[in-house]
This record gives structure tokens, sequence and C-alpha cells, in this order.
């Protein structure tokens, strides 16, 4: 009877997720693709977030304002702030993204994120995870560079489905046994490796690497990558090679064939995982951006998180600021602001491990965020 009862649940919980993901696939076949480039006027919001998030924000935002002072000044940019993505407010309302803050990040075309909180144990559902999902930001774009290696790797990482889509809704039997789900679609993975190939195509690149762990997870990951080849024949000059997850990540420490690889198409979870070797490989957590993109809307923040150790030890204003200022730089190609872009870029690059190199070691003993900022801007 116990069994029966639990079967009946797991009926009706697992009906209810694959009607809504059925809903959702159905919906994602309708897209309305903004060309950013080609807006009048940007709106950029701007989220604090949790912990040393505020600091390194501001410290962006600074540097932003001054990099487009004419622009703004002329009304074709506003940097606009969002109130209310802090955890406090997320757990008084009980939502991973309160409906007001929700309301105001929609008015924006693009949105500046810093780093949030997710409680652990009150089972409320990560901001970011929602955010991507809210606004369908189904690209997760991260690039790497080690110019001293001849690393220029560019990660695609699908990020609205795979293991996180249900990531919050698995089916728990408590004291037995506990499933989660993961879900991939056609269209989901169409239209990631769509971005992947024409990034490369755009780029010159000759080969695009496609992640997954198929051997094993045969249904989800072989769709991902049988959708990655038939997206893939519509660019001949391009390969497209698959890989394991689990040897990739090896071969990413591997010095004599690392740089080899230039673009990775990928479902979330290894996506995730990858992106933080190679950001590490790169200079470290600290030191990479990330761009979460859609077909309407598009979120930039730093790829570490919201340090609250760093702010128990009263250091928050030592955190390092290259990682969301480097998601700036992303920010700004995206909306086609090449030539601001690429100053920010080159600022960053002196600052960081150039000529005027500013030592951040997140402790007294090194500068502020603010130093930093300021310096960057000297050089910019
Ligand atoms: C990232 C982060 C997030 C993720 C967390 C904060 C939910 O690790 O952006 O890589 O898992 O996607
Ligand atoms: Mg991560």
């Amino acid at each position: 009877m116990e069994k029966e009862k639990i079967l009946n649940a797991a009926c009706d919980h697992f009906r209810a997720i694959v009607s809504e993901q059925l809903d959702r696939a159905e919906k994602m076949k309708i897209r309305e693709v903004v060309d950013f480039t080609s807006l009048d006027r940007v709106v950029i919001g701007f989220c604090g977030g949790d912990g040393i998030g505020p600091v390194i924000t501001h410290e962006a935002m600074r540097v932003l304002g001054e990099l487009l002072k004419e622009k703004i000044a002329a009304g074709r940019v506003e940097l606009y702030p969002i109130e209310g993505l802090t955890i406090e407010n997320r757990l008084a309302v009980g939502k991973a993204i309160p409906d007001d803050t929700l309301a105001e990040i929609k008015k924006c075309h693009v949105i500046l994120k810093g780093p949030t909180e997710t409680p652990y144990g009150t089972g409320m559902e990560s901001a970011n995870v929602a955010m991507r999902r809210e606004l369908d930001l189904y690209a997760n774009v991260r690039p790497v560079k080690v110019p001293g290696e001849s690393i220029d790797w560019t990660f695609f990482r699908e990020n609205t489905e795979g293991e996180y889509v249900l990531g919050s809704r698995g089916f728990d039997v408590p004291g037995m046994l506990a499933f989660d789900f993961k879900v991939t679609t056609d269209e989901g993975t169409r239209r990631i490796a769509r971005a992947a190939f024409e990034y490369a195509k755009k780029t010159g690149k000759k080969s695009v690497s496609i992640v997954t762990k198929a051997n094993i997870m045969k249904k989800t990951d072989a769709k991902f990558s049988a959708i990655c080849h038939e997206v893939a024949a519509d660019y001949p000059g391009i390969t497209a090679e698959d890989w394991y997850i689990d040897i990739m990540t090896a071969n990413l420490l591997n010095k004599n064939r690392r740089s080899q690889f230039e673009v990775f198409v990928l479902p979330n979870l290894y996506g995730d995982i990858i992106t933080d070797e190679a950001a590490e490989i790169g200079g470290g957590v600290g030191t990479a951006g990330s761009a979460n993109i859609g077909d309407r809307y598009a979120m930039f923040e730093a790829i570490h998180g919201s340090a609250p150790r760093m702010i128990e030890r009263g250091h928050g204003a030592y955190a390092n600021p290259t990682s969301i200022m480097r998601a700036c730089v992303l920010m700004l190609d995206h909306i086609g602001f090449t030539a601001e872009a690429r100053r920010l870029s080159a600022a960053l690059d002196r600052c960081t491990d150039g000529d005027c190199r500013v030592v951040m070691t997140g402790r007294p003993d090194g500068a502020t965020a603010a130093e930093f900022a300021e310096a960057v801007m000297r050089v910019m």
C-alpha cells in the first residue's frame, strides 16, 4: 500500500513535469530576436547581488559610466539601478527573484549582475538559474584566453535546460531514494549549437568540440550530440568533433593538446564544471567573465560567487572586480560598442597582467576594488 502511494505520487509528479516541459519545448519554437547592435537606446540595468557583489558591481558601473559618458549624455545609453535582488529580500518574499524586481529587470535590454547567494537547505532556487530561465538566456558564453600558450577557448554552455531546468523539482522518497531529472529538447539544443557554430564561422575558427557523456546519458546527451551534428552540416568549413566530458577535463590540463581546442558546445552541468576549470587555467575564477545571452535579453556576470567569508572577515572592499569587468567587455561587444569593449579589455590586460599591474590579494595587503577601478579608468 505504501509503495502504491509512492508510485501514484511519482506518476503525478512525472506527469506534471513532462507536461510543463512539453509546453516549454513548444514555446521555444517561436523566436523573437532583438538585434542588440541596432538599438537607438540601450538600457543597462545593474543589480549588486550579495556578499562582495555590491562592491564589485559598483566599481564596474563606475568604469562603464566613464567609458560611456558621451553616449549617456546623448541619451543613447541609460544605466539603470535595480534594487531587490538581495538574499534578505528574496528570503522575505520567498522567491528566487521577487516579482517587482523581475519587472524592473525586464525594463532593461541587458543586465549586469553581481553574484547572488543561494541559501543552502532552504530549497530556494538559485537567483541565477531563475533569471536565466525567466529571461530565456539560453547561451552561456565564457571565453578563456592564455595568449602565452596560444589558448583561445570559447565555451557555449547550454544555459536553460539539462540538469538545471528541474533542479528544484526532483522526487524524493525520504529514507529510501531520490531522483533528479535532466531534460534536453531538440529546439534548446539547436539554438545553442547554432550560436556556437555561428560564432566559429564569424571568428574564423576551424573546429567545434561537442562535449557530452553520451555513452552513459543515452537519451539526453545522445540527442544533444546528434542535433549538434545536424547543425554542423550547415557549416562545411568547420569540423565538429565529439568528446566525452571526462577526457575533455583531462585534455584541458594537457599542455601539449589544449591549445588545439577552439569552440566548445556542451550541456548545462558539464559546461558549469568545465568553465571553472578553464577559468582557473586562464588565471583563476576571479578573472573570467560570463555572458548569458537570449534572443530578447542578455545578462552579464562574474563567474565566481558572492564570497560571504570575505564579508565576514571585513575584507569586502578588497574584492577583485576583474571578473565582472570582463563581463562588461562581453556586454559592450554584445550591444555593438566594439571600440569601448576593446578599450576596456586592453585596460584590464594592463591592470591585471601588464605594465600597470594592480596587486589584488582579497586582503588589506592588496589593493581595494575602488583602487583597481581607478587604475583601469586611468589607462582606458
Ligand atoms: C555559474 C554558477 C551558477 C551555476 C550557480 C551560482 C547557480 O556556478 O554561473 O557557473 O551553477 O550555473
Ligand atoms: Mg559555475
